[in-house]
């Protein structure tokens, strides 16, 4: 196991450069399967998700390269065999590779996927949008079985704007015969981020970032190169690093409107903010007003932000109150903040922060990525250590988290530890 080790109070600044997108690499790189040819894929984070994308890549037969930030797949030899459950429980992503074995094979055989114990993440939409395209779907328990004669295009209602039903209908869709219009359809960066790519290789691809795309599908995708986006939730979590113990931190690399939610409460609370073409200057809140925040999609305030936001609330003079729309089961970085000396009630989906309270360091435990990113972040602001545990949650979606913070002034450091049974 790994964890954490923060010595807090220290101000950051400095600046830190944000990554390419984790949200966005892990549909990228199962779209590779789509393609006749090779693909290039720049700017990807090296974190773990990756890694475990790669372990499919290859399982399957694909020649895969990557040299630092850069992947190159060349998916023309592949073989279409069973996903093992093993390697499609490492992350939520894996079944993109569902929707694109069978959008290239018309058929997939594969397991449920994994992810953040943050709800029940059902996958319902995903597997409406195979139906409506003429596929017959098997489920024997987390098994899945995929087959059609032929992928016929066809309109999919949405239940909700999920981003993984989006990303899957596309890759679903992109080979399938005829035209597929995809309405309440997610409007997040990352599905913009996708669609470049499969243009690029010769789909027919509109509307992306509305909620409405429309895919006519083709015969033939050949080689194509694209650059990840920058992840604009390693950029809001540092963001709001710089909001609790900044001092003029730039975060560096980013594309604000990717998060402008988050830049307008921050200026709601009475933030000293720089928001530059691509970079974030900012420094640390003082006597900063409560705010209200709902999570929304896109472009609504992200709900992988508010774990992050929610340390800073603890800051805020009075009452803060944040409701969780998305997910059920998203406040469990909460009771190890209230053990670090929030004050923070939660009644159902929403929690009440009451303000501001000082943080005190003690042993705290990352129960999911972004729970894990806001323990982090209150260890930065507390007096004294704090120890998160079980940090392998942070690595999947934080390149080089230890590297960034040590570089503007965090004292942070990681080591290995055994669990006490
Ligand atoms: C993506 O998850 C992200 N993951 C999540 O980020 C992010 O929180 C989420 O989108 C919302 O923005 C990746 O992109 C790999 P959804 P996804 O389908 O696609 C319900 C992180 O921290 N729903 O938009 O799984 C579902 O229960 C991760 O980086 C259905 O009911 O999210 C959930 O409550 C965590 N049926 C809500 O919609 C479905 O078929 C949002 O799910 C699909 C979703």
């Amino acid at each position: 196991m790994k964890r954490i080790i923060i010595e807090g109070n220290q101000i950051l600044s400095g600046t830190i450069n944000i990554s390419g997108a984790k949200n966005s690499a892990v549909a990228l790189i199962p779209a590779a399967i789509l393609c006749d040819e090779e693909i290039t894929i720049n700017n990807v984070p090296n974190i773990s998700d990756i890694d475990a994308l790669q372990e499919i890549l290859t399982y399957l037969g694909a020649i895969v390269k990557r040299d630092n930030n850069s992947i190159t797949i060349d998916s023309s030899k592949i073989e279409n065999k069973e996903v093992p459950e093993a390697i499609s429980k490492k992350l939520r992503a894996s079944y993109y590779f569902m929707s694109s074995l069978l959008g290239k094979y018309n058929f997939v055989e594969m397991y449920f996927p994994g992810g953040c114990s943050i709800g029940a993440r059902p996958i319902d939409q995903t597997l409406k949008g195979y139906r409506m395209l003429g596929a017959n779907v098997l489920e024997e328990g987390n098994k899945f079985t995929i087959s059609a004669d032929e992928l016929v295009g066809s309109t999919i209602d949405l239940a909700m704007p999920s981003v993984g039903a989006t990303v899957n209908s596309i890759l679903v869709a992109v080979k399938a015969k005829g035209t597929t219009v995809i309405n309440n359809a997610a409007r997040e960066p990352e599905i913009s981020n996708l669609v470049d790519l499969l243009n690029k290789m010769g789909a027919k691809i509109s509307g992306a970032g509305t909620s409405s795309i429309t895919i006519e599908g083709v015969d033939y995708l050949h080689s194509a190169q694209i650059e990840v986006i920058p992840d604009r939730i390693e950029a809001g979590t540092y963001v709001i690093a710089g909001a609790l113990v900044g001092d003029n931190l730039k975060v560096n690399n980013v594309i604000p409107n990717h998060f402008q939610s988050l830049i307008d409460k921050l200026i709601e609370m009475g933030a000293n903010i720089i928001v530059n073409e691509d970079d974030i200057i900012i420094s640390k809140i003082e006597n900063g007003n409560s705010i209200n925040v709902k999570t929304l999609g896109f472009p609504g305030f992200a709900t992988d932000l508010q774990q992050p936001l929610t340390t800073l609330l603890t800051k805020l003079n009075g009452k803060s109150i944040l409701e969780e729309t998305i997910y059920e089961n998203r406040f469990q970085n909460v009771p190890y903040l209230n053990k670090m000396g929030a004050n923070i009630e939660i009644k159902d989906r929403t929690i009440i922060v009451s303000g501001p309270t000082k943080l005190i360091g003690t042993t705290v435990e990352a129960t999911d990525l972004r729970a894990g990113a806001c323990l982090v972040l209150a260890g930065l602001a507390a007096e004294g250590i704090t120890t998160v545990n079980k940090v392998e949650y942070v690595l999947r979606g934080y390149e080089n988290i230890i590297e960034k913070l040590s570089s503007v002034g965090a004292k942070i450091k990681i080591e290995e530890y055994n669990e006490v049974a």
